[in-house]
């Protein structure tokens, strides 16, 4: 335990004298762990403990809280600043599937994969009774903590050390399940299954990353990465594979057809589209992408949808994990 958070990534497991990691299994250099360790130092600086990043997300957390007065059905709202347009369409859909949060007589799990848990926050303004979030990253959980306790949700959000390729819970706890940008940081072929694992019967699964576009080698040489530090391994068909087999139901669809590297540019320049115009854009380029296939061909983002079916539990017998 650091700071009352779980640490349960395998190979901070204590062994035996004179046993190595490696025979173990829980080598850090192991594939399924690497990424994690590698960049760890940079999304702890990324997170901004200290500096005016809570405020900041406080502040769009509670825009979205605005828009989800609604909660049978919660909405995703770009806030301006945002990087990209083109994330709005695919995070609202991946919204929509999950949604309603709130089920009269059920107890509705949560958990989010990767990130700071501003969406686990989301599910739980929409009206889900518990969430965790799951993160390798330690200052990612110590500033969900925080920024939950800012906004009155602490007592309803847990926060776990852990990597989506070992999920450190029992099976079929979670009834709603999403992941924003951190699936195409693990190795697929393991979390995807991992993730079915800890769904229960009727629940459901979104994550929305970035895809490799025709023209994403050629973009990055031009104008550099997104999140420069980072190697960022894009979604491709063998690594999304895994998910058509990991699912009882799974949708697989394109977004961020157009806008991306002209916003990546007018981001540089320091211009970021309003959160009106952001939704504007990110709903006509989903409209494009949907009718002709040579758009959807140069999408950026890919949304994964899936849903598990199986009869051993059911969203109203879920206890979670909490
Ligand atoms: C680009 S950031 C995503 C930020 C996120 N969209 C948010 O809401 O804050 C990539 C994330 O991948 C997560 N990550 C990296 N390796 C992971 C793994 N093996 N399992 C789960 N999450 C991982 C890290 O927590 C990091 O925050």
């Amino acid at each position: 335990m650091i700071d009352g958070i779980p640490i349960l990534l395998s190979p901070e497991m204590w062994l035996a004298e004179g046993a190595s990691s490696e025979e173990a299994g829980t080598d850090p250099h192991h594939q399924r762990y690497a990424e994690a360790y590698e960049e760890m130092s940079f999304y702890t600086a990324w997170t901004g403990v200290g500096d005016d990043s809570l405020a900041r997300a406080e502040k769009s957390l509670r825009l979205r809280m605005n828009v989800q007065d609604d909660r049978a059905a919660p909405q995703w709202a770009p806030v301006r600043g945002q990087r990209g347009g083109n994330t709005a369409g695919a995070v609202a859909a991946a919204y929509q599937h999950l949604g309603p949060f709130a089920a009269p007589g059920a107890f509705v799990t949560c958990l989010q994969i990767g990130g700071r848990g501003t969406h686990a926050l989301n599910f739980l303004v929409a009206g889900a009774d518990r969430a965790t979030l799951v993160s390798p990253v330690l200052a990612e959980l110590q500033f969900s903590r925080e920024l939950a306790a800012s906004v009155g949700l602490d007592h309803r959000l847990d926060v776990v050390c852990g990597i989506a390729e070992e999920l450190p819970f029992a099976d079929a706890v979670f009834d709603r399940v999403y992941s924003g940008s951190s699936i195409h940081h693990t190795v697929t072929a393991e979390s995807f299954p991992e993730i079915s694992r800890v769904m229960a019967g009727g629940a459901r699964f979104a994550s929305v990353d970035i895809w490799r576009a025709p023209l994403y080698n050629i973009g990055v040489k031009l104008f550099g990465r997104a999140t420069p530090g980072i190697r960022c391994k894009p979604m491709d068909e063998a690594r999304l594979e895994p998910a058509r087999g990991s699912f009882d139901d799974v949708s697989i669809t394109m977004h961020g057809a157009l806008a991306r590297y002209p916003l990546a540019v007018l981001s540089r320049m320091g211009a970021k589209p309003s959160a009106a115009w952001a939704r504007r854009l990110a709903e006509a380029e989903d409209s494009l992408a949907q009718r002709f296939d040579i758009v959807a061909r140069q999408a950026s983002l890919v949304l994964v949808r899936g849903a598990v079916d199986r009869d051993d539990a059911t969203v109203e017998s879920s206890t979670g994990c909490a």
